[in-house]
């Protein structure tokens, strides 16, 4: 095996947007730019979404404002954007900064997220797959007209917490609906952390022979991304085995924290992320590097820790 594996720490998105305790945008700032600072490729900033459904993020353009002065040269600074009005949001965002602080694009991506099982997609976005699909349409080629590259998120991977266990055909599916609207890389999601090593490389496997070598991208970056949580300790396993199948990216969060809160159930609380750590330590032992420096990854789980208590 060979290559530098890409990250992103979804912390400040992922990791924050479930937690009772609501973190102030200087703290948040504070945490992009530790995560920023340990080299990571990507760091998912927050969320366009609506405050009613995730007050935590309410805040995306005030942290946004607050980490533009201090952008590292190459980081990729992503956010979600769940219909054309979160997309003007970002929009914004990137128009301010230009005027305020003479960055020339503080956001570089924007991401779109829908489901592989139909009950996942109506508790998280108030919409049928097929309808969170309908609303992506318009948002691509206005995200590409803006120099904005587009992750397609698909959740619920191998289970659903409503639905149960997901055939992969189908999240293969959707994966190749994503493609024809344009997104420019599938970042797949084990929302609750069922998935074991055998169940993801099905689903890497069906995705990739759907995507059939129209997964390359004019951007240079993976095309494929695996987003785990680390419900029943089994995410290790399952990134090493993805590196055997030839993903080369990956999202982690500093410090393990995160869960998407329309994930939980009456006795079930959503899993956190896996963390980054443990994402350099299984790319490490399989003798591919990442560009994170660990011990600045250290330091910035210990810092988004402290921020939840
Ligand atoms: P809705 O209630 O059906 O839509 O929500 P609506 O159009 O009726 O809007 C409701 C209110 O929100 C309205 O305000 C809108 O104006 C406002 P009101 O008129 O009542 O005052 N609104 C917005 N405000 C700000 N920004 C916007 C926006 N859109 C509407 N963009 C909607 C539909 C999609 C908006 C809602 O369901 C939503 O925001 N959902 C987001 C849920 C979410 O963020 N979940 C977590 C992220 S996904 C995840 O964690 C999984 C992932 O990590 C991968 C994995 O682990 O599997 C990515
Ligand atoms: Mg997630």
């Amino acid at each position: 095996m060979s290559g530098v594996i890409r990250i992103t720490d979804v912390s400040p998105r992922d990791g924050l947007q479930a937690e009772s305790v609501v973190v102030d945008a200087t703290k948040k700032a504070e945490l992009v730019r530790r995560v920023e600072a340990s080299g990571v490729d990507e760091v998912e900033v927050s969320s366009f979404v609506s405050p009613k459904w995730v007050p935590q993020l309410g805040d995306a353009a005030e942290v946004f404002d607050l980490i533009a002065p201090t952008k590292r040269d190459g980081v990729c600074y992503s956010a979600l954007v769940p219909n054309v009005r979160g997309l003007e949001g970002a929009i914004v965002v990137n128009r301010d900064a230009r005027e305020k602080h003479g960055v020339e694009r503080l956001i570089d991506k924007v991401a779109v997220f829908t489901a592989a099982s139909e009950g996942f997609s109506l508790k998280n976005t108030n919409a049928t797959i097929e309808e969170t699909l309908e609303r992506f349409a318009p948002i691509i080629p206005e995200a590409h007209a803006q120099g904005l590259m587009v992750r397609g998120y698909i959740s619920c991977i191998v289970k659903c917490p409503f639905d149960g266990d997901i055939p992969s055909s189908q999240v293969a599916d959707v994966a190749s609906r994503l493609l024809e609207l344009g997104v420019d890389e599938i970042d797949l999601g084990d929302t609750i952390g069922a998935g074991t090593p055998d169940s993801i490389e099905q689903v890497l496997l069906d995705v990739i022979e759907r995507l059939d070598g129209r997964a390359l991208n004019d951007f240079g970056d993976p095309t494929l991304t695996l987003h785990l949580h680390d419900t029943f300790g089994n995410a290790g396993a399952c990134i090493e085995r993805a590196l055997e199948v030839g993903v080369r990216s990956f999202d982690g969060s500093a410090g393990g924290l995160g869960g998407c809160p329309y994930a939980s159930t009456d006795t079930k609380r959503a899993p956190g992320n896996v963390a980054t750590l443990d994402v350099l330590d299984v790319v490490g032992n399989a003798g591919l590097t990442t560009k994170v420096n660990r011990e600045e990854m250290v330091q910035a789980s210990i810092y988004a820790g402290g921020l939840i208590g």
